[in-house]
């Protein structure tokens, strides 16, 4: 088998480690930089622009590759999945159509309301930046703004966090329409209070398979305090679910994210085919967040570290439709990022970082590169996230330790990680917090 895995971060290494654990696998990769860590895996890479999709089209071709995995949001948002389809190469990623469940918050939102899909959050989009700051005039409470279109991640600001109160709010709804972020429409919606998590799922239009529940921590400091970032760092438990999940909110998490599947094939004709990703809060209700098109990151690397079975019998699978269920170990895991200082707001970038491969192999910890540039057998950081490193254990505070011990073989200067990610005193604060809901 040969397949195209594009992407070249931390959540596409994990991608490449978990189809790679079939030897007879052959693996081509697309990327902007050079990931030394898929680079190793892989028979040929394509260095090259990841939403260039005639690029990518051509280097499929070229190659021979049976099916393409696409890792990151931004080319599926472009249409890779179309381009190499119309190519004749089936895709483990919706077509852009279906993409739109991420670079699309107006039909996302929209989508559940139509479909009567619990969970939904009151919300109203604008394209005019008076009409939504008389509108936030009128609500009561707080409220989340948002570009509706893609933002790399960066584009939510919520009042009470990023933005400190309505006058603020104005300014940024004013910024985001005038400043054509996002594609200039804003969504305003209520704000949601509680704790985070994702549930992700392999999806083949029809059949769904649910992964173990993850919590991300957005915030770029100890003390989930700071600016927020693509993620520091996630876990997850031995049971599949989370410390401060109630019963049955995973499988209330998990009918959403199936009746989500059903309204985009009732609503679009088409199959989705790839990965879904429910971002949800559970304060005194649950409610969706946000969805994703494609694997989360960091969390792509705490469930494919522990997924049981063959990925690429998983992909052919969602490609012909007849996806099964899904195993995956009964350990938990813990996973932090090594960050360049400033990452996020101004980051420092080109240093260089020496890693002890083996060190970590014999702490028991997983590596995964993310953006980092391998040149002349030396690692250096770029502006964004440069390593994950995971701990599995039988329960999340030993793998934190493992975590811990796997990134004390991490040296260099001006990088950092989050210690308390995975902790028992933050998740213990989680507890307190959630008990008052
Ligand atoms: N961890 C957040 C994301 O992947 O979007």
């Amino acid at each position: 088998m040969k397949v195209l895995l594009i992407g070249g971060g931390a959540r596409e290494h994990a991608i490449a480690a978990a189809l790679k654990r079939n030897p007879e696998l052959e693996l081509y990769g697309a990327m902007k930089n050079r990931n030394p860590g898929i680079m190793r895996l892989c028979e040929e890479v394509s260095n090259h622009d990841e939403t260039d999709l005639q690029r990518t089209v051509d280097f499929a071709r070229r190659t021979g590759v049976d099916f393409a995995f696409v890792g990151p949001e931004a080319p599926l948002a472009a249409g890779a999945a179309d381009a190499l389809e119309e190519a004749g190469i089936p895709c483990i990623g919706p077509r852009s159509a279906l993409a739109r469940i991420e670079s699309d918050k107006e039909f996302t939102r929209g989508l559940l309301d139509r479909h009567k899909i619990p969970c939904n959050l009151r919300y109203r989009v604008f394209d005019d930046a008076d009409e939504a700051s008389r509108y936030l005039d009128d609500m009561e409470g707080e409220v989340a703004v948002k570009p509706v279109g893609l933002t790399g991640g960066k584009g939510v600001k919520v009042m009470g966090e990023q933005l400190r109160d309505r006058a603020d709010a104005k300014r940024y709804i004013r910024e985001v329409v005038e400043g054509g972020i996002g594609g200039g429409r804003v969504i305003l919606e209520e704000k949601a209070l509680g704790e985070e998590f994702t549930l992700q799922a392999f999806v083949d239009g029809k059949n769904v398979a649910l992964m173990p529940a993850v919590q991300d921590h957005k915030r770029a400091f100890e003390g989930d305090r700071g600016h927020n970032t693509g993620g520091m760092g996630s876990y997850s438990d031995s049971d599949h679910l989370l410390p401060f999940l109630k019963p049955g909110v995973y499988e209330k998490a998990g009918e959403v994210v199936k009746k989500t599947v059903q309204a985009l094939r009732d609503e679009t004709g088409e199959d989705y085919r790839g990965i879904l990703y429910g971002q949800f809060m559970l304060g005194r209700e649950l409610k969706l967040i946000e969805f994703n098109c494609r694997f989360g990151d960091p969390e792509a690397m705490n469930v494919l570290s522990i997924m049981e079975g063959d990925l690429g019998a998983i992909s052919e699978a969602i490609i012909d439709g007849s996806l099964g269920q899904v195993g995956f170990q009964r350990k938990a895991t813990v996973c932090k990022y090594v960050v360049p200082e400033g990452y996020g707001v101004s980051p420092v970038s080109g240093e260089l970082i020496h890693v002890d491969e083996k060190g970590i192999e014999e702490a028991g910890a997983l590596l995964y590169y993310a953006a980092v540039n391998e040149r002349d057998g030396e690692i250096y950081t770029t502006t964004s996230r440069s390593i994950g490193v995971v701990g599995v254990a039988g329960s999340i505070e030993e793998a934190e330790r493992v975590c811990e011990e796997g990134i004390s073989h991490i040296s260099g200067a001006h990088i950092y990680h989050r210690r308390d990610i995975g902790t028992k005193e933050l998740i213990a604060e989680k507890l307190e917090r959630m008990r008052r809901f």
